[in-house]
């Protein structure tokens, strides 16, 4: 199985193992506030969202990696690239860069040290041109991660209803 370390993380496919810290991640009502999801209750609701990336990471060679702290060896959360296959924002079949991290390691540095690693991941190894990333408008801590990435923000436009930026980085 795949596994990416950089300083302080270990960046590996998720496994149904995973299922407790993905629960906690996603019931925790201000880890999902600009994410247009309600918090999760059950966590069946975690199970799907496992399988999916099981899925994926099946049909697609890539899927969103669970991050684990090296330090303490536990999983704090999720990072990495998605291949989008529906259109968004006028793109599609393209590489999404995202994270989602458990509310008590934030403001470590850890969402922009991993999806570093797979945006290096991205262009060396999936051979992307282009890598696209986006936020609500008033998630101020997702965009300066964007920005840290080098991504720049290309535009506004709505998703779900609801209103994002839009932001790419080329590999040149
Ligand atoms: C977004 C998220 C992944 C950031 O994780 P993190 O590990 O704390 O991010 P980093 O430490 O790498 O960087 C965050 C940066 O944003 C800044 N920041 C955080 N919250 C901020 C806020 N409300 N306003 C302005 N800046 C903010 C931090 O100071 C830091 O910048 P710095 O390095 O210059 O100090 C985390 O908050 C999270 O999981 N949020 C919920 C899920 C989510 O919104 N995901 C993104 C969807 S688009």
């Amino acid at each position: 199985m795949l596994s990416i370390e950089t300083d302080r993380l270990i960046l590996r496919e998720l496994t149904l193992a995973d299922i407790d810290g993905m629960f906690e991640l996603d019931a925790d009502h201000e880890v999902v506030k600009y994410l247009g999801q309600k918090p999760f209750t059950s966590k069946e609701q975690s199970a799907a969202v496992i399988n999916s990336l099981l899925q994926q990471y099946a049909e697609n060679n890539i899927g969103r990696w669970a991050v684990i702290e090296k330090a303490s060896n536990e999983f704090i959360g999720w990072s990495g690239l998605k291949l989008i296959t529906e259109p968004v924002n006028g793109q599609v079949n393209y590489y999404d860069v995202g994270y989602r991290l458990i509310r008590r390691f934030w403001g470590k540095g850890y969402a922009t040290e991993s999806a570093k690693a797979a945006i290096q991941y991205g262009f060396d190894t999936l051979k992307a041109d282009t890598i696209y990333g986006m936020c609500h408008v008033n998630n101020a801590g997702s965009e300066k991660v964007l920005e840290k990435l080098g991504l720049k923000c290309m535009e506004t436009f709505e998703l779900r209803g609801l209103p994002h930026k839009w932001f790419r980085i080329d590999k040149s």
